[in-house]
């Protein structure tokens, strides 16, 4: 079966799009399923650095076919703006699909985002400000606006018209600033004219290629600890992405999926608030996020640095059943003279084995290392396993036994060929 599903096992920025670059050489389509803007997803190519939030990460190959699934809340000024940079630097943007379901993200969303963090004072999520939240919450609340609608421009003019005028009284009720009504309908017509070409039905586009035999890759955004319903709650985003949302994303069933490859760093970032049980708030953390470069693509925050976590690993293998791992950026721990994996929990003295149902308990875990000897050496020019380091092996056997999946690519740089084919 040929639908493969890249899901970041993490609290995101993993390198899924690094991953999803690699493997987009043997798939004519990549999809991405669920989220936004939020996503900030990196492939670096030579000298080229490409940043992506919407588009999919496999637009830099001319035979896939890029799509945006009915899972995505899209932001159209990004998409537009984003078409154009990768147009200006020679990348043709024609083929994508955006589907006719997707729901638009809109000035309102925005405005809201921003009130409902303030208004949580100190219990502040940590959003990305895009208006993801409020948007998905309008989808729920079946008050959203899709992509489809563009087709009838006056009949979208007059929807984009009567919500942004609701949507003004009750931000001005609630303290926001009011919108420019003309304004905004004014600019989203235009982005609207300018959409229409991209819309289609996805859903049945997907099925036939798969019908035909075409291999389809669909590319997660965020991670399973940002997922609505399995991650840290409520410090997580308001869509699925986990494998189950994949198929709820793009209307492609679960028994056309035969490959999820779940994505972890060799040791875990997150950004925004929520508990982090292997968070480093000393010298190695801060080493970890200048030779990472751990700052955010979207918002450039510092994201927040840790350990690898074997629980939270083995509880996305269950979560999104992967039938694999990538663990990427192998080479920041180069210079450490010992490095260290989670592999268990303890909480008022009592063992964990499972991850625990609430992110109070959460918050409360003492983890169980294993220490190691570091390598020492730089991996950035590593290309076989059998040119790795001894100590760098046994890091990767030991996350590799305590997750219990193999692991598939280890990452050893930021560049499209830094990895090694592991297994
Ligand atoms: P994504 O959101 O999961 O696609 O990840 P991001 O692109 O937000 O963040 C991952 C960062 O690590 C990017 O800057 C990548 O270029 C970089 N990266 C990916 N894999 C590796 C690796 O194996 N080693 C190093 N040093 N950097 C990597
Ligand atoms: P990629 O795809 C890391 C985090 C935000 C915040 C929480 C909710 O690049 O891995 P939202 O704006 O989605 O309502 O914010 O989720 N977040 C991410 N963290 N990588 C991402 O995407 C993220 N997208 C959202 O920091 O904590
Ligand atoms: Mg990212």
């Amino acid at each position: 079966m040929p639908v493969t599903v890249v899901v970041g096992a993490q609290w995101g920025d993993e390198g899924k799009a690094k991953v999803i670059d690699l493997l987009s050489k043997e798939h004519g389509y990549v999809v991405r399923y669920q989220g936004g803007h939020n996503a900030g997803h990196t492939v670096v190519v030579g000298d080229e650095r490409y940043a992506l939030q919407l588009v999919p990460s496999g637009i830099l190959y001319d035979h896939v076919v890029p799509v945006i699934a009915n899972g995505v809340v899209v932001d159209l000024p990004t998409l537009f703006r984003e078409i154009d940079t990768l147009e200006r630097r020679g990348i043709s943007c024609e083929r994508l699909v955006v589907s006719s379901h997707a729901h638009l993200i809109f000035p309102w969303h925005q405005s809201w985002d921003a009130l409902y963090e303030q208004g949580r004072g100190d219990a502040k999520i940590g959003t990305t400000l895009k208006g993801i939240g409020p948007a998905y919450a309008d989808k729920a609340r079946r008050v959203g606006i899709r992509a489809g609608e563009v087709l009838d421009p006056a009949a979208f003019a007059a929807t984009v018209r009567e919500r942004a005028r609701l949507e003004n009284e009750t931000l001005v009720a609630a303290g926001g600033d009011p919108l420019d009504v003309d304004d905004v309908v004014a600019r989203f017509v235009e982005l609207g004219t300018r959409l229409a070409p991209y819309v289609g039905d996805t859903v049945n586009l997907l099925h036939d290629a798969v019908h035909a035999g075409q291999h389809v890759l669909l590319e997660g955004a965020q991670a399973t600890f940002l997922d609505l319903d399995h991650g840290t709650y409520p410090y997580v985003t308001s869509s699925n992405p986990t494998a189950g949302g994949a198929c709820a994303g793009t209307g492609l069933g679960p028994r056309l999926i035969d490959r999820i490859v779940g994505i972890t760093k060799a040791y875990t970032t997150r950004v925004g608030a929520g508990p982090f049980p292997t968070e480093l708030l000393d010298a190695d953390g801060d080493r970890l996020v200048e030779i990472g470069r751990e700052f955010g693509t979207v918002t450039g925050r510092r994201r927040r640095p840790g350990w690898v976590d074997c629980v939270m690993l083995r509880h996305a293998v269950r979560i999104n059943s992967l039938t694999e791992l990538a663990l990427t950026k192998l080479d920041v721990l180069d210079d450490f003279e010992t490095v260290k994996v989670c592999v268990g929990y303890r909480v008022d003295g009592v063992r964990l084995t499972h991850y625990p149902d609430r992110v109070e308990l959460l918050g409360r875990v003492e983890p169980e290392y294993v220490e190691l000897p570091g390598w020492q050496r730089p991996l950035r020019n590593v290309r076989e396993v059998s040119e790795l380091p001894a100590a760098a092996r046994a890091f990767v056997q030991l996350v590799e036994a305590e997750v219990g999946v193999p692991i598939t690519v280890v990452g050893v740089g930021a560049e499209r060929d830094d990895y090694v084919h592991w297994s």
